[in-house]
Parts: structure tokens; sequence; C-alpha cells
């Protein structure tokens, strides 16, 4: 079966009774083992991975959208970093297939400026939960291209891309 199917069925059948807000904790050690369970390998993936289409500088294919979930293959060539943005009214799991990402989590200061949270690398076969609310980025600070799948519940609607300017120095957390 194509992993797109079958991430689908996964969703449809183990996903729906799932409510990131009402416990947030839960929510991800179970989507993680969703996705774990989904077997998700850089072979299986492979038909999914897109090029840069302008403006974006990487890959970004939505495999799946529902009424509660959204599936996105993100693939991202070296030196790439996404938007600052966040997920609007969605929440979202990563899995990292293949290579590593760098994710910037970012506060909003009172005069709208942002200032990096943290900063932490996952690797191949790592898991990173981006609550309902959260601003980050996605770096490749490595020579080879990084590949990661992202589930959102609900699919993404009303988020905001935060243009570079804003952020203030690298000083705390990184
Ligand atoms: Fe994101």
């Amino acid at each position: 079966m194509k992993y797109a199917k079958h991430i689908q069925n996964l969703l449809n059948l183990e996903g729906v009774n799932l409510d990131p807000r009402k416990d947030a904790s839960h929510y991800y050690q179970a989507m993680c083992r969703l996705l774990q369970a989904s077997d998700c390998t850089i072979d299986r993936i492979a038909p999914y991975l897109t090029a840069p289409v302008a403006p974006l500088e990487y890959g970004r294919n939505q495999i799946y959208c529902s009424d509660l979930f959204e599936v996105i293959v993100l693939h991202v060539p070296p030196n790439v970093e996404t938007p600052i943005h966040d997920h609007g009214e969605a929440c979202c799991c990563v899995h990292v297939i293949k290579g590593s990402t760098l994710n910037r989590v970012y506060r909003k200061g009172a005069d709208e400026s942002l200032h990096i949270l943290s900063s932490n690398h996952f690797a191949a076969g790592e898991f990173f939960y981006s609550p309902h609310g959260q601003i980050h980025s996605m770096y490749n600070p490595t020579d080879q291209p990084f590949v990661t799948l992202h589930v959102y519940t609900p699919p993404i609607s009303g988020n905001h891309i935060y243009p570079h300017n804003v952020l203030q120095s690298h000083k705390e957390g990184v």
C-alpha cells in the first residue's frame, strides 16, 4: 500500500479520538506511537519528495488532508531555513525521516519583536511537537537535505509568517 493511503487509514482509525487541546502531552505521545507504527522510511516516502517551488526554498508536499488532519512532507536542502511561522489553529507532530534539523522556537515580546527561546537538533528517527500557538522555524545546518513528516490537527488555518527583521539577536537560549 502506498504510504499516503497507509497514514490516512491509521489516522482515521486511531487518531480520531485524540484531542491535543484536552491533553497535549498524551496527544503527543499517542501521535509519536502512531507515526512510529506507520513505519515511514525514506524509501516509502521518496515518491512524495518535491523540489522547491518559489517563493519557498524547500519542497513542501501535502499528502493528505481531512477535517481533522493534514499531513505534509518537507524536503529541505542544505543551509535552508523555513520562514518563522506559527500554525494558526493547528498543532503539529514532526517525525524526522532523513538527515537532521535545527528546530528554533521563538517568543514574541511586548513590542512584537521575536526572541529565540530554544534551539534543538533532531536527527532521523526523532520526533518533536509544536503545540498550538508556538512560533518556530526549521533550519538545515548540514550539507545534506533533511526530510520530515508533519501531522497537523486540525488542518492549518489562520497561520502567520513572521519577517526575519522582527528577530532580535540570537543572545537568548541558543
Ligand atoms: Fe511549522
